[in-house]
Order: C-alpha cells, then sequence, then structure tokens
C-alpha cells in the first residue's frame, strides 16, 4: 500500500503488517524450555530496542520473569547457565553485540540468536545455537515487529508467555485496521514538530518508557534531530526543577504520549503540560491505541516512525542514511581493540 506516493522507507514502516505475519507463522518454530532465573536481551540501536519491549511486556504479565536489558559490549558479571540470553543484531555484524555475545557464552547461559544475516548468524549455525532469522536486506530499525514478534514467540514456546500467540495475531489485526489513521496521526505530529523546530521533548508516563525510548532514536535517525526524553512520574522528581529556570532563549516543543485509559497516566501529563505551558512551549497531545500495552507499543511505534520519517522529507533529508552510525562503526574495532 502506497499512501505517500513511493518512497521505499515509508512502504517499509507500512509493510510492518507482513513482517508480524511472518512472525506468527514462525511463532514456535524455536523453543529452549528451562528453570531461567531472568532473561538478558543483548543488543545495540534499532536491535537493542526489542530489549526495552520485552522488558515492559514481561513487566505487565503475571507471567513475566526479570528482563535485564543489556545495550554493551559488556554482560552483567552475575549470568550464568539459569539465564537465557538473546542476542539480538540485525546486520549480525554489531561489534559490541558480538563481544557481549561471545561474553554470555563464557558465562555458560542460555543463548538465542537474533539477526537477519553477518557473524552472528554464521556463528549461530556453526555452533548449533538456536537461531531466529528475520528478513534481510533493511534497515534494522524498521524490523522492529519481527525482531520482537521472534523473542517473544521463543518465550511463548519456551513456557514464558508474557504474550501468547493469539494476543500477539490480535494485536496484528489491531495494527491492520489503524493503518491509515495512523499515517494522519504522523503527518500531524510532523507538521507540528516543523512548524515549532527546536529542540524537541517526547514526555510520556509509565510503563511507556521504552516507547520513548524509541521515539527519540527514531527522531535521531531517520529526521537527524537530538530529542530529549521526559516520563512521570519520575519526571516530577528531578526534570520538573529542570523547568523552573531553563536558559532564556532556547527553543523546545513537546510531543506528549499519553494512554487515554490510564487515568493516572493522564493526569501526571495534563500536569507536566501545564509545566511546559507555563514555559509556552507548545505540546502536541499524542494519544495511544489500542486495548493492550502490545497494541499501544505497535501503534506508537508506527506513528512515531512515520512521523520521523515524514519530518525527514519536510526537510529535505534521506531518512534511511545514518552516515555517523557508518562512521561509528568503520573505527569500533580501534576502540574496542578487537
Ligand atoms: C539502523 C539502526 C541502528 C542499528 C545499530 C545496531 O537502522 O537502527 O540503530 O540498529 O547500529 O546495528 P544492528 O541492528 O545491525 O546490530
Amino acid at each position: 500500500m502506497l499512501l505517500w506516493g513511493v518512497y521505499k522507507v515509508e512502504d517499509l514502516y507500512l509493510g510492518w503488517i507482513e513482517q508480524l505475519d511472518r512472525g506468527l507463522s514462525n511463532w514456535g518454530k524455536v523453543a529452549v524450555p528451562g528453570d531461567y532465573r531472568s532473561i538478558v536481551v543483548s543488543g545495540m540501536g534499532g536491535s537493542g530496542i526489542v530489549g526495552d519491549y520485552v522488558a515492559v511486556l514481561s513487566s505487565v504479565s503475571p507471567r513475566g520473569l526479570p528482563v535485564i536489558v543489556s545495550k554493551s559490549h559488556l554482560v552483567p558479571e552475575f549470568i550464568g547457565s539459569r539465564d537465557l540470553v538473546f542476542v539480538i543484531s540485525y546486520s549480525g555484524n554489531t561489534l559490541e553485540t558480538r563481544m557481549a555475545c561471545m561474553r554470555a557464552r563464557e558465562r555458560g547461559a542460555r543463548l538465542v540468536i537474533v539477526s537477519s544475516d553477518g557473524y552472528l548468524e554464521k556463528f549461530a549455525v556453526e555452533n548449533n545455537i538456536p537461531f531466529i532469522g528475520v528478513v534481510k536486506g533493511i534497515a534494522p530499525r524498521t524490523a522492529l515487529p519481527e525482531m520482537l514478534y521472534g523473542v517473544l514467540g521463543v518465550l511463548d514456546s519456551s513456557g514464558i508467555g508474557i504474550v501468547s500467540r493469539e494476543e500477539a495475531a490480535g494485536a496484528r489485526d489491531f495494527l491492520k485496521d489503524v493503518l491509515k489513521e495512523a499515517v494522519g496521526e504522523a503527518y500531524s505530529i510532523a507538521e507540528f514538530i516543523a512548524e515549532h523546530d527546536g529542540l524537541l521533548i517526547l514526555a510520556s508516563h509509565t510503563p511507556y518508557e521504552s516507547l520513548v525510548l524509541r521515539g527519540k532514536n527514531e527522531f535521531n535517525e531517520n529526521s537527524k534531530i537530538p530529542v530529549k526524553v521526559e516520563v512521570a512520574p519520575e519526571w516530577m522528581h528531578n526534570d520538573i526543577v529542570g523547568w523552573e529556570r531553563p536558559f532564556p532563549g532556547n527553543k523546545y516543543s513537546v510531543v506528549a504520549i499519553v494512554d487515554p485509559g490510564d487515568k493516572p497516566g493522564s493526569k501526571l501529563v495534563d500536569f507536566m503540560t501545564g509545566i511546559y505551558e507555563k514555559n509556552n512551549i507548545p505540546v502536541y497531545r499524542f494519544l495511544l491505541r489500542g486495548d493492550s500495552v502490545l497494541e499501544k507499543l505497535l501503534y506508537g511505534s508506527l506513528v512515531l516512525g512515520l512521523a520521523s520519517v515524514k519530518l525527514a522529507r519536510m526537510r529535505g533529508l534521506d531518512p534511511l542514511e545514518t552516515m555517523s552510525i557508518a562512521d561509528y562503526k568503520s573505527r569500533v574495532r580501534d576502540i574496542f581493540g578487537a
């Protein structure tokens, strides 16, 4: 479906339904049953964010386990044979993730590798490590749904059903139904940000920390702007004081992400909005849709992803190009001495 013309990257986001379909058809193909103490998710950037989503989904499920998200070349010192470690790298080549993978293996943790290609795919095959292969040849950040459903499917079929296949299928149908509205909302958000410019603040309430972080990453990578993240109620215990005396002359705009079904959450964001408005900062209220946290995460991610792409187009930039990440990756071996 082409809603915004012929730009490939938009199609990658609008193709999320097909990614969810693939995730559902592979659901249960890999199982690693065991009596685990924790789930560790290791990965960077667009791959690492899957860990943040798994952590929040686990935290809102009575069947959840502690989830440790590790965006580093290191792994927690205490992990061992009772920990299930998902090593996620879309390209399969990210050095930090490869180093973390080797360290987790040395500690005897149970590994599952999620990737589309590269060194880690080869490593999984050669060493008989359970492997989830995802669609090849797209930008890592746009492969979020398939990587997420890959992990959730392994967990469910291993007896850690933080999301059942039925819930996952329901979320897929929901996203398909709201695709058009998501595009409209994304367009309005992009227009709002472009009109007000200044430093973009993404504000929300718990448990949507992972969604605002994903939004930040999307506006960083697709739109090429810095972004600040503010999340209530923790906001009320530090950020709020920063808004007493911001440097005069600095410009900001806020996109406030709200779950309308969450009364305290909405009221917390109302409180934040009052302070932003006292500082003459324009606020766009973005209401999440969906019945479950999974549906809200998928809807929010799609809207923020499309908005960040639209903003890049409005600024005449190529959303897909991430020159500075490529530059870092070309020099990362020196940094780690690898
Ligand atoms: C690019 C992107 C990046 C990468 C990150 C790690 O779309 O989202 O944040 O995800 O540089 O690379 P991979 O995912 O290949 O391990």
